[in-house]
């Protein structure tokens, strides 16, 4: 097991959000945390990230234990996060966005190049010399994507890249973390739609008030009307 987060807890200040969360994520796969608004995926993602500190369990990147590093450490180590709000440079162009973002590889992980994130996206391309404050909301979740991956990571950890996205580039941003598994990076990916989980995962974990209340396979969430009843339809 590539990730393995056992009893993972978290709190903001003295309100308890996360109560023991159970995570595994294989290598070179796809893992998607699903869940209402408020359930706890993204505080997730930030402890695993070190932001929000873990007040207790444990999460390890094959055998490293992550809990107490420093978000710069746990970057390191190889975790890469895109978090929810587009964190761009603006008065960056989008080049030196992503040459920011450049990590050596490490153990296992695959070295990408900005000439690959421009193939992906050649609006980035035709915009390199443009400053990133300057591009569209899609473009900049495009580049916060690419940047994250540029850092080589072993998982990465995406929050809900296809919020607010037009379709035509929510199937360019599915094709790329499709593309990213294939090339051996393993991918923890939020989500709101569930049709987008059920395309690309191998495993889909649901989340319910700081906890997980399903774990199994796309075909085994397809058998389970009372999960997407209990724990996913908005009604
Ligand atoms: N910075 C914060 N301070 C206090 N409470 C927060 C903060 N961020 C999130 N929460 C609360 O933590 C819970 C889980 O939120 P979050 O992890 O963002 O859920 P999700 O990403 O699944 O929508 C919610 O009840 C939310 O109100
Ligand atoms: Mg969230």
């Amino acid at each position: 097991m590539l990730l393995k987060v056992e009893g993972l807890h978290a709190h903001y200040g003295k309100s308890h959000i996360l109560h023991g969360v159970d995570l595994t994520v294989e290598e070179a796969s796809i893992v998607s945390l699903l869940g209402r608004n408020g359930s706890g995926r993204s505080t997730t993602l930030k402890t695993l990230m070190g932001i929000v500190p873990a007040t207790q369990g444990s999460a390890k990147l094959a055998g490293q234990e992550l809990t107490g590093l420093r978000p710069f450490e746990v970057a390191r180590a190889g975790l890469g996060y895109v978090p929810e709000e587009r964190l761009v440079f603006p008065n960056l162009t989008v080049e030196e966005n992503l040459q920011m973002g450049l990590q050596p590889p490490r153990n296992g992980g695959t070295a990408w190049t900005i000439e690959d994130m421009y193939q992906y996206f050649p609006r980035l391309k035709e915009r390199r010399h443009n400053k990133a404050g300057t591009l569209s909301g899609g473009e900049q979740q495009m580049l916060t994507i690419c940047r994250s991956l540029l850092g080589n990571p072993r998982v990465l950890l995406i929050d809900e890249p296809t919020e607010g996205l037009a379709p035509k580039i929510v199937e360019v941003v599915m094709e790329v973390i499709l593309d990213i598994k294939k090339r051996g990076v393993a991918v923890v990916l939020v989500e709101q739609k569930l049709t987008i989980a059920l395309k690309v995962a191998q495993k889909i974990f649901v989340m319910g008030h700081g906890e997980i209340v399903f774990e199994g396979t796309p075909d085994e969430l397809r058998s389970r009307p009372d999960v997407r009843r209990n724990w996913l339809e908005v009604s």
